[in-house]
Order: C-alpha cells, then structure tokens, then sequence
C-alpha cells in the first residue's frame, strides 16, 4: 500500500463544522426534555445537534457504521473475527449494532459491565478480566448460569480452584480461558509451561470447561508508528503462540485465542492461532489513538474516523487569547493528550478544571469563539470519556436521530 502522510492540521480540518453561533434565544434541549421528545424509539420532532444543552455527548452515526464496517471487511479480508471490547462505548445498542454486523460476541471488564450487557440482550460475552473475590466469583458464575455464552479469564491455580468450587455449588459447567501475560505484568499467567500447566487444571477440575487463552498485549497499542507497533505486538505475542501450540499439542481446547486491539487490529492476523480481535476504541476513536499513525498515512491514525464528540458552550470571551468553555474534567476527564477542538486549527483545548474548558488561541487560530457559540470536541481517551454520561446523543447529519443509554455507565465493579 502506498504511504502517504496527511497532516495533523489538514486532517482536523477536514473534519467537518467546528462550531455554530446561535442566539441565546434558541432552545437548549436538556436530556429529559430530549428523553420525553424519543418517543417508541423514535424522535418526535427535527432536533438538531446544536440545539442540545451542553455538555453533550455525541455519537455521530455515518462515522460509527463506517468504523464497524471497517473492521468487519478487515476482518474478513484477514481471516480471523472481532469480538469487540464493551468497556469502550457500554452501551447495548452498541454492542448490538456489532454483533448484527458480524462480531462473535463482546468482551467486559467488570462482572457490573457483563450483567448490564446480559440484562439488555447480550448473551456472547467474554469477561477478560480474573474475578478474584467470592462475591465476584459468584456473580460471575451465577451470570454463567443464565448465559450460557459466558466466558470467564482467569490467570492462576488457586483463582481456578475458586471458580471450579463456585460452579459446582450452582451445578454448573463454566468455561474459562487461561490470561497469559504478553510481558506488562499487568495480568495474566507467564506463557510456556506455568500457563500449560494451568489450562490442564481448569481442564481437570470439576464444573470448569477450558475454552482456550486470551492475552491482551495492551502495551503495543499505542506504540507510535506501524512498523514499531508491527515489530513489538508480534514479538510479544511469540510466547502467546508458542503456548498456543502447546495446548494443542497437550490435546487442549484452544477454540477460543482472543487478543489484540484498535492499534494493532491489522497485525494480529499474524499471531499464530488468533482467532479474534478485543478492539474497542475503534468505534469511536479519541486523540490518544489519533497521533500514532498508520499503515497507509504515518502521520495521523486515520484508518477509524473520529465519531464521539463533547458538545460543549463559550462561556467567556473577555479575555485575550483565550475563551471559557462549560465542559471541563466533569465532562472531559484529565486523560491526556487533551480533548481536540473539531474541525479548527490554530488553537488548543485542556479541560483541567472541573467544570470549565480552555481554550487557548496560538499563533493563527483558524476562528476566535464568541459567547453562546457551541463547538465539538473530540474526545482524549473513549472509554473514560462514555462513563461520565448516561446517554449519548445518536446524531445523523446533525440532526437527533436516536438516543442511547449507557447501561454499563458506573459499571466499574
Ligand atoms: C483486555 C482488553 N482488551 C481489549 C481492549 C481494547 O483496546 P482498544 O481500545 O485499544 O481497542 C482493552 C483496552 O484497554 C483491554 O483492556
């Protein structure tokens, strides 16, 4: 594929319309007025985007159903599936949209994130992270019970010894994949021997049904440029492999080798035995994943387009050089690099205090912002960004055209 580079500037400002100047006597639609006008699924009246009480959070639709089709057709073309991370969007009817478009199910962080997305029609979940309490072990196993597509990581002897005793004591079967370690230590067994050794366990012990492995090489994802990206998640996945083989050749059951992520969503095809990719922050994507460059433009990862945005609105422009904005840390997070202003140049946002924005004008900013102006912001980093709302905005042509609950918001237990 031929390189080219597109500029960080040109690509913001091909992002389309940065912002819109309306008279304060335009309506500011809060979420429970907008709840009350979504009648049966529906949008009873024309609303645009720009109407919304700030700050808002925005999904736009034709940039979401792009990025799922990206990945899909990726996918296909590669061989292997996507089992899409649910801790990104929590939303159901994200997770829903995902699997209608060919994913093998989803993945969550939380057991609180697993029942949200079983409660709201989600039966396919792989929970990858090892439930180490007996008050979680038993929701996990008792959501096991129900959900038959369950799947439970865990990464040690004694946690598997746990979740055999659980199960049994609710006569159940519950299948487990073994976390290997891709080397950050973060979780997960050491691959070779220590992880054979524990996949035979959960093979042997009563109630447990070893699905295979899952190894999450997180540390990659956001390694800046393809090539070093490509170099450093396959090297590191060797050993994932390597044990891969291992278990086949112990006659094990490996149907299930679950890993990588949004940067690294092209390689993983390449790890030997991978059946599915975890990405996440593909849907909406953020500016962490925006400036690590891709296979095609090394400038900007352009591969996903940019659909979760923060509505937010001037509050002060007395000032030289600089405007207020009404979404601060409350509505942003403090996850750096920060929140980019869409579609401008020029100028730079940061979201240190609680409750208001910077904006800051550098050297010929491409617009100055006025009070009452409303402007988009894409967001620093997804997935913290989703758990400080409870609904998103679904916008088509920047009009209203559904609106979604985050179920799994807060599911952080
Ligand atoms: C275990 C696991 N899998 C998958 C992902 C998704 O990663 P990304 O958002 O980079 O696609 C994450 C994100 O942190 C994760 O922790």
């Amino acid at each position: 594929m031929p390189k080219h580079s597109m500029s960080r500037r040109r690509f913001l400002q091909s992002t389309g319309a940065a912002a819109i100047w309306l008279p304060s006597s335009v309506k500011a639609y809060t979420s429970s007025e907008m709840q009350a006008l979504y009648a049966d699924g529906v949008m009873q009246q024309d609303v645009s985007k720009w109407e919304l009480d700030t700050p808002a959070l925005c999904v736009d639709l034709d940039a979401l159903e792009a990025n799922i089709a990206t990945m899909q057709t990726t996918m296909s073309r590669n061989g292997i599936a996507s089992r899409p991370h649910a801790k990104t969007h929590k939303c159901p009817t994200i997770a829903r949209m995902q699997i209608d478009q060919g994913s093998i199910g989803i993945c969550t962080a939380k057991v609180s994130e697993a029942e949200a997305m079983f409660q709201h029609g989600i039966d396919q979940i792989l929970m990858t992270t090892s439930n180490v309490t007996s008050t979680k072990i038993r929701r996990a196993m008792t959501l096991r019970q129900v959900c038959d597509g369950f799947v439970q990581a865990t990464d040690s002897p004694s946690n598997a010894r746990l979740l055999s005793e659980a199960a049994a004591a609710l006569g159940i079967d519950a299948d487990l994949v073994v976390d290997l370690d891709p080397g950050g230590h973060r979780t997960g067994i050491t691959p070779g021997q220590a992880a054979l050794a524990l996949a035979q366990l959960v093979d042997q012990l009563p109630a447990l049904k070893l699905k295979g492995l899952l190894c999450y090489d997180g540390g990659s994802q956001h390694v800046v440029g393809f090539q070093q990206r490509k170099d450093q998640t396959l090297g590191r996945l060797i050993a994932a492999s390597d044990t891969y083989d291992l278990l086949q050749q112990s006659g094990l059951n490996t149907e299930i080798f679950s890993g990588g992520g949004t940067g690294t969503y092209n390689i993983d095809h390449e790890t030997r035995g991978l059946t599915d990719v975890q990405v996440g922050s593909y849907v909406f994507m953020d500016a962490q994943y925006l400036g690590i460059g891709g296979e095609s433009n090394t400038e900007v990862y352009s591969d996903f387009q940019t659909s979760l945005t923060i509505l937010t609105t001037v509050l002060n422009d007395q000032y030289a050089g600089r405007a207020t904005t009404d979404a601060g840390a409350k509505a942003c997070t403090i996850n750096r690099p920060w929140a980019i202003i869409k579609g401008e140049s020029g100028m730079s946002y940061s979201s240190g205090s609680d409750e208001f924005g910077t904006i800051r004008y550098d050297a010929d900013p491409s617009r100055t912002y006025k009070v009452g102006d409303k402007l988009e912001l894409i967001v620093s980093h997804c997935d913290p960004v989703v758990n400080l709302y409870d609904q998103m905005y679904a916008i088509r042509h920047d009009k209203v055209e559904a609106i979604w609950q985050i179920a799994a918001r807060g599911m952080s237990a």
